[in-house]
């Protein structure tokens, strides 16, 4: 039986809970999302240096469009200040930045800045940090469907080997570890083609709250499973 004891290559995030965080606080939920920007930006740094390769953060779904305007705005300038904020410290840790989902409607100023930072950060190996904006896993599996028909392939063509390769994580492994936060217990349209085989970890913790203390829990946990990817009693170690 194989034991996950390695870090895992890819760990993908729901950051959940940014809004009852302030609430309990008697803060506006602004703070919240204020608090779960400084949290994303700490995890990104402990998992590059734990050597973790791939990092997807799911920072905007589809869905969040319903949010009220102010909100939406207010997650937006966020991540533009936390995009300019980082930028030096990306490429100091070689740290690759790219964006999961539909750049094409997202405000013009947020779009300027992460297409900036993707060219400046396209050469760095060492992290992908993935961004779910505008994100939704069934649009990214229809437009994958799309691209393989506007490619012309017959049915026996559309091999899972050509299907990945329309994903927008073309090129990187699937998620080893897909974390929830703030004690909800749903994928919620994320990454769906890609967490066939992923380990799910859920917590209580609110995503403000998610320190290096709690992600050494998360891969303490990860670190204790048996990984079979559907088989029985083979070995089979993970990235
Ligand atoms: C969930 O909290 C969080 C979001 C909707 C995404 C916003 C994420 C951040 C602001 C972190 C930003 C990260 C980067 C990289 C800039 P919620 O509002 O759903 O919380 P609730 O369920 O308690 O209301």
């Amino acid at each position: 039986m194989a034991e996950a004891t390695g870090i895992p290559a890819h760990i993908a995030v729901i950051m959940d809970g940014n809004g009852r965080w302030a609430q309990k606080r008697g803060l506006s939920r602004s703070e919240g999302h204020r608090a779960g920007t400084r949290t994303a930006k700490a995890l990104v740094t402990r998992c590059r240096e734990l050597g973790v390769r791939h990092l997807t953060l799911y920072t905007f779904s589809r869905e969040n469009w319903s949010r009220p305007k102010d909100e939406v705005g207010l997650i937006f300038d966020l991540l533009v200040e936390y995009l300019r904020g980082e930028l030096q410290s990306l490429l100091d840790q070689d740290i690759r930045l790219t964006v999961l989902g539909e750049l094409a409607d997202l405000p013009f100023v947020a779009r300027q800045v992460l297409s900036m930072v993707m060219e400046k950060t396209a050469g760095c190996r060492s992290m992908t940090l993935n961004l779910a904006l505008n994100y939704s896993g069934r649009e990214e599996i229809l437009r994958a469907c799309r691209g393989l028909a506007e490619k012309g392939l017959r049915g026996a063509e559309i091999t899972e080997a050509a299907f990945v390769q329309e994903l927008y994580t073309a090129g990187q492994p699937d998620p080893d570890l897909i974390i929830r936060t703030s004690g909800e217990l749903r994928l919620s349209n994320y990454l769906l083609f890609q967490a066939a085989y992923a380990e799910f970890y859920f917590t209580e913790t609110l995503w403000p709250d998610f320190d290096a203390a709690e992600l050494e829990r998360a891969l303490a946990d990860y670190q204790s499973r048996q990984r079979r990817f559907g088989k029985t009693g083979e070995q089979v170690l993970p990235g």
